[in-house]
């Protein structure tokens, strides 16, 4: 890995995304996530979001044996995130698929994975979970993020702007039956923005 390379990498993907209002993974969100993976280990990760592709980047140094596939549907982002992993050289260890999740054939993943990072949109993680839960085995673990929604998940829904009431409802739902289901040993945590943890037993 070229350091200079992928540190110039990350300094112009942060500035990218504070100039597009791309919502990339803050650093206390991001150094929690990387601290679980680290223990846990996982040698190929999929992404459900990949935006410009920091996430993803920034598993990939963390986890120097990790192979990560990761999807994103918004075009502009896409080959951003393609420009980025190209001149951070880390081809060999980021696949980056143009796809929405929801619609993506599977059968293009080669296998299973250890991990899943889920990170779309926030109304649909139900729907990502049912999709993808099947490509994690045993001891597998899918993470989560913005499990909080800045607050809105945890206030009377009367006070949720009327527009993201159907989405906070959904988080609100996957995260409680996530928190029941009997295949999967699941953690909350409040780091930055709620980061779930869900390891199939
Ligand atoms: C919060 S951003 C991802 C940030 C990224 N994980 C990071 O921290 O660098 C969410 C991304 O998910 C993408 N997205 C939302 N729904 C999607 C879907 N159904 N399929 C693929 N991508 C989706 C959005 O276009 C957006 O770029």
């Amino acid at each position: 890995m070229n350091h200079e390379a992928v540190d110039s990498t990350l300094s112009a993907m942060k500035e990218n995304a504070r100039l597009n209002h791309v919502p990339i993974m803050e650093d206390e969100g991001m150094a929690q996530l990387l601290q679980l993976l680290e223990q846990q280990k996982p040698v190929r990760i999929l992404e459900i979001g990949s935006a410009i592709g920091y996430s993803a980047m920034r598993m990939a140094i963390g986890l120097p044996e990790a192979v990560i596939d990761t999807v994103e549907r918004d075009e502009k982002r896409y080959e951003d995130a393609v420009q980025f992993i190209r001149q951070a050289g880390m081809e060999d260890r980021i696949r980056i698929f143009h796809a929405d999740a929801l619609e993506f054939d599977t059968e293009s993943l080669s296998g299973s994975y250890d991990a899943i990072f889920i990170d779309a949109a926030k109304g649909q993680y139900e729907r990502f979970f049912e999709k993808y839960e099947k490509l994690i085995d045993s001891g597998g673990t899918i993470y989560c993020d913005n499990m909080h929604l800045n607050g809105s998940i945890e206030i009377p829904i009367e006070q949720v702007p009327k527009r993201n009431r159907t989405m906070v409802r959904n988080l609100r739902k996957f995260r409680a039956n996530m928190l029941e289901h009997p295949a999967y040993h699941t953690v909350l945590h409040d780091t930055g923005d709620g980061l779930m943890v869900c390891t199939k037993k």
